[in-house]
Protein backbone atom coordinates (compact mmCIF):
# COMPACT_ATOMS: atom_id res chain seq x y z
CA UNK A 1 0.00 0.00 0.00
CA UNK A 2 1.26 3.63 -1.07
CA UNK A 3 2.48 5.65 1.98
CA UNK A 4 1.50 9.43 2.26
CA UNK A 5 3.52 11.52 4.95
CA UNK A 6 2.40 14.21 6.13
CA UNK A 7 4.30 16.86 7.73
CA UNK A 8 3.00 20.19 9.81
CA UNK A 9 0.22 17.74 10.81
CA UNK A 10 -1.00 19.63 13.77
CA UNK A 11 -2.34 22.84 11.94
CA UNK A 12 -5.44 23.23 9.59
CA UNK A 13 -4.87 21.49 6.51
CA UNK A 14 -3.26 18.77 8.60
CA UNK A 15 -6.01 18.12 10.73
CA UNK A 16 -8.35 18.36 7.83
CA UNK A 17 -6.19 15.69 6.10
CA UNK A 18 -5.97 13.47 9.23
CA UNK A 19 -10.00 13.98 9.07
CA UNK A 20 -10.43 12.37 5.09
CA UNK A 21 -7.68 9.87 5.91
CA UNK A 22 -10.26 7.29 7.17
CA UNK A 23 -12.17 7.59 4.49
CA UNK A 24 -8.82 6.62 2.56
CA UNK A 25 -7.37 3.59 4.28
CA UNK A 26 -7.82 0.79 2.04
CA UNK A 27 -5.76 2.91 -0.36
CA UNK A 28 -3.52 4.20 1.27
CA UNK A 29 -1.41 4.18 4.71
CA UNK A 30 -0.94 7.95 6.21
CA UNK A 31 2.15 9.31 8.53
CA UNK A 32 1.40 12.25 10.16
CA UNK A 33 4.10 14.46 11.81
CA UNK A 34 4.02 17.28 13.56
CA UNK A 35 6.97 19.64 14.25
CA UNK A 36 8.12 18.47 17.48
CA UNK A 37 8.44 15.24 15.81
CA UNK A 38 9.71 16.72 12.29
CA UNK A 39 11.09 19.96 12.27
CA UNK A 40 11.42 20.41 8.46
CA UNK A 41 14.13 23.29 9.06
CA UNK A 42 16.36 20.80 10.23
CA UNK A 43 17.68 19.15 6.67
CA UNK A 44 19.84 16.22 8.41
CA UNK A 45 16.74 15.13 10.86
CA UNK A 46 14.49 15.62 7.12
CA UNK A 47 17.15 13.51 4.61
CA UNK A 48 17.09 10.83 7.96
CA UNK A 49 13.37 10.32 8.45
CA UNK A 50 12.95 10.29 4.66
CA UNK A 51 15.64 7.72 4.40
CA UNK A 52 14.12 5.30 7.43
CA UNK A 53 10.04 6.13 6.56
CA UNK A 54 10.68 6.57 2.16
CA UNK A 55 7.18 7.55 1.39
CA UNK A 56 5.72 7.80 -1.67
CA UNK A 57 4.16 10.92 -1.18
CA UNK A 58 4.68 13.92 0.90
CA UNK A 59 2.43 16.49 2.13
CA UNK A 60 4.01 19.49 3.03
CA UNK A 61 1.22 21.22 5.21
CA UNK A 62 3.85 23.08 7.68
CA UNK A 63 4.56 26.97 7.14
CA UNK A 64 5.37 30.38 9.23
CA UNK A 65 1.44 31.29 8.35
CA UNK A 66 1.51 34.72 10.60
CA UNK A 67 2.07 37.46 7.68
CA UNK A 68 2.34 40.60 9.98
CA UNK A 69 4.97 38.62 12.55
CA UNK A 70 6.57 37.81 8.98
CA UNK A 71 7.90 41.43 8.42
CA UNK A 72 9.55 41.68 11.82
CA UNK A 73 11.03 38.02 11.88
CA UNK A 74 11.79 37.49 8.10
CA UNK A 75 14.39 34.72 8.99
CA UNK A 76 12.36 32.62 10.47
CA UNK A 77 9.76 33.04 8.06
CA UNK A 78 12.43 31.94 5.09
CA UNK A 79 13.82 28.96 7.36
CA UNK A 80 10.15 27.41 7.72
CA UNK A 81 8.74 29.13 4.06
CA UNK A 82 11.76 28.78 2.35
CA UNK A 83 14.53 26.21 3.37
CA UNK A 84 11.75 23.95 4.66
CA UNK A 85 10.39 23.13 1.81
CA UNK A 86 13.85 22.90 -0.09
CA UNK A 87 15.16 20.52 2.85
CA UNK A 88 11.77 18.13 1.78
CA UNK A 89 12.26 18.62 -2.08
CA UNK A 90 16.37 17.39 -1.87
CA UNK A 91 15.08 14.57 0.97
CA UNK A 92 11.99 13.62 -1.25
CA UNK A 93 14.10 13.36 -4.38
CA UNK A 94 16.38 11.05 -2.72
CA UNK A 95 13.64 8.35 -2.02
CA UNK A 96 11.48 8.75 -5.00
CA UNK A 97 8.62 10.53 -3.19
CA UNK A 98 6.50 12.60 -4.81
CA UNK A 99 6.05 16.10 -3.18
CA UNK A 100 2.97 18.01 -2.77
CA UNK A 101 3.59 21.47 -1.58
CA UNK A 102 1.60 24.24 -0.53
CA UNK A 103 1.92 27.68 -1.44
CA UNK A 104 -0.25 31.03 -1.71
CA UNK A 105 -1.96 33.80 -3.43
CA UNK A 106 0.24 36.00 -1.53
CA UNK A 107 2.95 35.55 -4.10
CA UNK A 108 1.39 37.99 -6.29
CA UNK A 109 0.95 41.85 -5.91
CA UNK A 110 -2.84 41.82 -6.65
CA UNK A 111 -2.34 45.21 -9.11
CA UNK A 112 -4.43 43.52 -11.93
CA UNK A 113 -7.86 43.16 -12.97
CA UNK A 114 -7.36 39.46 -14.71
CA UNK A 115 -7.64 36.16 -12.42
CA UNK A 116 -3.84 35.08 -11.87
CA UNK A 117 -2.89 31.65 -13.53
CA UNK A 118 0.06 29.83 -12.76
CA UNK A 119 2.59 31.19 -15.59
CA UNK A 120 1.53 34.78 -14.32
CA UNK A 121 4.20 37.07 -13.26
CA UNK A 122 4.94 36.96 -9.20
CA UNK A 123 5.26 39.92 -6.84
CA UNK A 124 4.87 39.05 -3.66
CA UNK A 125 3.81 42.17 -1.57
CA UNK A 126 5.41 41.24 1.64
CA UNK A 127 8.01 39.02 3.48
CA UNK A 128 5.63 35.98 3.80
CA UNK A 129 4.51 35.86 0.29
CA UNK A 130 8.26 36.21 -0.78
CA UNK A 131 9.48 33.25 1.35
CA UNK A 132 6.17 31.18 0.04
CA UNK A 133 7.53 32.02 -3.32
CA UNK A 134 11.16 31.35 -2.64
CA UNK A 135 9.98 28.08 -1.15
CA UNK A 136 8.06 27.09 -4.09
CA UNK A 137 11.17 27.52 -6.34
CA UNK A 138 12.87 25.58 -3.95
CA UNK A 139 10.43 22.56 -4.48
CA UNK A 140 10.25 22.86 -8.13
CA UNK A 141 14.07 22.88 -8.27
CA UNK A 142 14.52 20.42 -5.58
CA UNK A 143 12.84 17.61 -6.78
CA UNK A 144 11.03 17.55 -10.58
CA UNK A 145 8.30 15.14 -9.04
CA UNK A 146 6.90 18.23 -7.07
CA UNK A 147 3.10 19.58 -7.41
CA UNK A 148 2.65 23.10 -5.72
CA UNK A 149 -1.06 24.27 -5.31
CA UNK A 150 -1.51 27.43 -4.36
CA UNK A 151 -4.49 28.51 -2.39
CA UNK A 152 -5.85 31.43 -0.75
CA UNK A 153 -7.95 32.87 2.40
CA UNK A 154 -7.88 29.15 3.88
CA UNK A 155 -10.24 28.74 7.14
CA UNK A 156 -11.81 25.16 8.96
CA UNK A 157 -12.98 24.23 12.07
CA UNK A 158 -9.38 24.10 13.61
CA UNK A 159 -6.48 25.90 14.57
CA UNK A 160 -6.22 29.68 14.14
CA UNK A 161 -8.30 31.44 11.34
CA UNK A 162 -10.70 34.49 9.75
CA UNK A 163 -13.54 32.30 10.56
CA UNK A 164 -13.40 31.43 14.04
CA UNK A 165 -11.86 35.32 14.75
CA UNK A 166 -15.07 36.37 13.50
CA UNK A 167 -17.31 34.48 15.43
CA UNK A 168 -15.48 35.35 18.17
CA UNK A 169 -15.79 39.12 17.86
CA UNK A 170 -19.55 38.27 16.98
CA UNK A 171 -19.84 37.00 20.99
CA UNK A 172 -18.02 39.83 22.42
CA UNK A 173 -19.35 42.70 20.27
CA UNK A 174 -22.42 44.77 18.82
CA UNK A 175 -20.30 46.36 15.86
CA UNK A 176 -17.12 45.30 13.90
CA UNK A 177 -15.45 47.11 10.60
CA UNK A 178 -14.39 44.17 7.75
CA UNK A 179 -12.28 45.48 5.00
CA UNK A 180 -14.18 45.55 1.88
CA UNK A 181 -12.09 46.60 -0.85
CA UNK A 182 -9.75 43.45 -0.80
CA UNK A 183 -10.72 40.53 -3.20
CA UNK A 184 -9.97 36.78 -3.21
CA UNK A 185 -11.17 33.51 -2.93
CA UNK A 186 -11.98 31.84 0.37
CA UNK A 187 -11.08 28.06 0.97
CA UNK A 188 -12.39 25.05 3.22
CA UNK A 189 -9.12 23.76 4.04
CA UNK A 190 -11.18 20.36 4.11
CA UNK A 191 -11.70 21.31 0.27
CA UNK A 192 -8.41 21.04 -0.19
CA UNK A 193 -7.65 17.82 1.88
CA UNK A 194 -10.16 16.41 -0.38
CA UNK A 195 -8.16 17.89 -3.55
CA UNK A 196 -4.71 16.95 -2.31
CA UNK A 197 -5.71 12.89 -1.86
CA UNK A 198 -7.79 13.29 -5.43
CA UNK A 199 -4.92 14.50 -7.30
CA UNK A 200 -1.85 11.71 -5.00
CA UNK A 201 -5.05 9.05 -6.41
CA UNK A 202 -5.23 9.92 -10.20
CA UNK A 203 -3.06 7.78 -12.10
CA UNK A 204 -2.01 10.35 -14.54
CA UNK A 205 0.15 12.99 -12.78
CA UNK A 206 1.20 16.05 -13.89
CA UNK A 207 4.03 17.99 -12.10
CA UNK A 208 4.23 21.84 -11.68
CA UNK A 209 2.02 24.88 -10.22
CA UNK A 210 -1.70 24.48 -9.80
CA UNK A 211 -4.34 26.59 -8.51
CA UNK A 212 -6.91 25.92 -6.20
CA UNK A 213 -9.20 27.56 -3.80
CA UNK A 214 -13.46 27.65 -3.58
CA UNK A 215 -14.79 30.14 -6.00
CA UNK A 216 -15.63 32.97 -6.76
CA UNK A 217 -13.88 35.91 -5.33
CA UNK A 218 -15.85 38.11 -2.72
CA UNK A 219 -14.11 40.74 -0.15
CA UNK A 220 -13.69 40.28 3.23
CA UNK A 221 -16.41 42.45 4.70
CA UNK A 222 -19.04 39.97 2.50
CA UNK A 223 -17.06 36.96 3.61
CA UNK A 224 -18.12 38.69 7.54
CA UNK A 225 -21.44 39.24 6.55
CA UNK A 226 -22.26 35.07 5.21
CA UNK A 227 -20.15 34.31 8.18
CA UNK A 228 -22.96 36.30 10.29
CA UNK A 229 -25.87 34.96 8.15
CA UNK A 230 -24.96 31.41 8.57
CA UNK A 231 -24.16 31.75 12.18
CA UNK A 232 -27.57 33.34 12.97
CA UNK A 233 -25.66 36.21 14.66
CA UNK A 234 -27.35 40.19 14.11
CA UNK A 235 -23.84 41.90 14.58
CA UNK A 236 -23.67 44.47 12.39
CA UNK A 237 -20.83 44.66 9.85
CA UNK A 238 -19.24 48.16 8.52
CA UNK A 239 -17.21 47.88 5.35
CA UNK A 240 -13.67 49.70 5.79
CA UNK A 241 -11.44 50.65 3.19
CA UNK A 242 -7.36 49.27 3.50
CA UNK A 243 -6.50 52.80 4.74
CA UNK A 244 -8.59 52.49 7.54
CA UNK A 245 -7.25 49.28 8.82
CA UNK A 246 -3.62 49.24 8.40
CA UNK A 247 -1.48 46.35 8.86
CA UNK A 248 2.20 45.98 9.39
CA UNK A 249 2.38 43.31 6.01
CA UNK A 250 1.14 44.61 2.51
CA UNK A 251 -2.10 42.60 1.12
CA UNK A 252 -2.48 42.00 -2.44
CA UNK A 253 -5.92 44.36 -3.54
CA UNK A 254 -7.06 41.93 -5.74
CA UNK A 255 -5.75 37.92 -5.67
CA UNK A 256 -7.82 36.05 -7.34
CA UNK A 257 -6.67 32.97 -9.20
CA UNK A 258 -7.84 31.41 -12.44
CA UNK A 259 -9.04 27.61 -11.34
CA UNK A 260 -8.74 25.91 -14.84
CA UNK A 261 -5.86 24.52 -15.00
CA UNK A 262 -6.44 21.99 -11.81
CA UNK A 263 -9.91 21.44 -13.44
CA UNK A 264 -8.72 20.27 -16.65
CA UNK A 265 -5.35 18.06 -15.71
CA UNK A 266 -7.09 16.72 -12.39
CA UNK A 267 -10.90 16.76 -12.50
CA UNK A 268 -11.33 18.84 -9.87
CA UNK A 269 -14.72 20.59 -9.27
CA UNK A 270 -14.01 23.82 -7.20
CA UNK A 271 -16.94 24.18 -4.53
CA UNK A 272 -19.28 27.39 -4.38
CA UNK A 273 -17.69 29.64 -1.56
CA UNK A 274 -20.93 30.12 0.47
CA UNK A 275 -21.63 26.46 0.66
CA UNK A 276 -18.34 25.08 2.05
CA UNK A 277 -18.57 28.36 4.23
CA UNK A 278 -22.09 27.28 5.32
CA UNK A 279 -20.72 23.76 6.06
CA UNK A 280 -17.69 25.02 8.01
CA UNK A 281 -20.12 27.29 9.91
CA UNK A 282 -22.75 24.98 11.01
CA UNK A 283 -19.85 21.93 11.89
CA UNK A 284 -18.87 25.28 14.43
CA UNK A 285 -21.83 26.08 15.62
CA UNK A 286 -22.33 22.53 16.64
CA UNK A 287 -19.72 21.94 18.77
CA UNK A 288 -20.10 25.47 20.37
N1 LIG B 1 -3.97 30.17 6.45
C1 LIG B 1 -4.22 30.78 5.28
O1 LIG B 1 -5.08 31.68 5.18
C2 LIG B 1 -3.49 30.36 4.05
C3 LIG B 1 -3.76 31.01 2.84
C4 LIG B 1 -3.07 30.61 1.68
C5 LIG B 1 -2.15 29.57 1.76
N2 LIG B 1 -1.90 28.97 2.96
C6 LIG B 1 -0.92 27.90 2.99
O2 LIG B 1 -1.60 26.69 3.28
C7 LIG B 1 -0.74 25.80 4.00
C8 LIG B 1 -1.43 25.29 5.24
O3 LIG B 1 -1.70 26.41 6.07
P1 LIG B 1 -2.46 26.27 7.46
O4 LIG B 1 -3.38 27.42 7.56
O5 LIG B 1 -2.97 24.86 7.62
O6 LIG B 1 -1.26 26.52 8.46
P2 LIG B 1 -1.26 26.47 10.06
O7 LIG B 1 -2.62 26.15 10.57
O8 LIG B 1 -0.60 27.74 10.51
O9 LIG B 1 -0.32 25.24 10.36
C9 LIG B 1 1.03 25.25 10.02
C10 LIG B 1 1.67 24.10 10.75
O10 LIG B 1 3.06 24.13 10.38
C11 LIG B 1 3.77 23.71 11.50
N3 LIG B 1 5.16 24.14 11.44
C12 LIG B 1 5.66 25.40 11.60
N4 LIG B 1 6.99 25.38 11.53
C13 LIG B 1 7.35 24.08 11.31
C14 LIG B 1 8.58 23.42 11.15
N5 LIG B 1 9.76 24.09 11.19
N6 LIG B 1 8.58 22.08 10.95
C15 LIG B 1 7.43 21.39 10.90
N7 LIG B 1 6.22 21.96 11.06
C16 LIG B 1 6.18 23.30 11.26
C17 LIG B 1 3.07 24.35 12.67
O11 LIG B 1 3.38 23.60 13.84
P3 LIG B 1 3.59 24.35 15.26
O12 LIG B 1 2.23 24.89 15.59
O13 LIG B 1 4.04 23.27 16.14
O14 LIG B 1 4.62 25.42 14.99
C18 LIG B 1 1.61 24.20 12.27
O15 LIG B 1 1.03 23.04 12.82
C19 LIG B 1 0.54 26.58 4.25
O16 LIG B 1 1.48 26.28 3.27
C20 LIG B 1 0.12 28.04 4.09
O17 LIG B 1 1.19 28.88 3.71
C21 LIG B 1 -2.55 29.33 4.09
Amino acid sequence: MKKILVVGANGQLGNCLRRIAFDYEWDFTFLFVGSSELDITDRDAVLDFFEEEKPDFCINAAAYTAVDLAEKEPERAFAVNADGPGNLAEASNETGTALIHISTDYVFDGETQISYSEDNFTNPPGVYGASKLKGEELALEGNPKTIVIRTSWLYSEYSRNFVKTMLNLFDQKEEIGVVGDQFGQPTNANDLADTIIKIIASDRKTYGVFHYSNYPETTWYDFAAKIAEYSGSGIRINSLSTAEYPTPAKRPVRSTMCLDKIEEHYNIDPRHWENSLQDCVENLMDTK
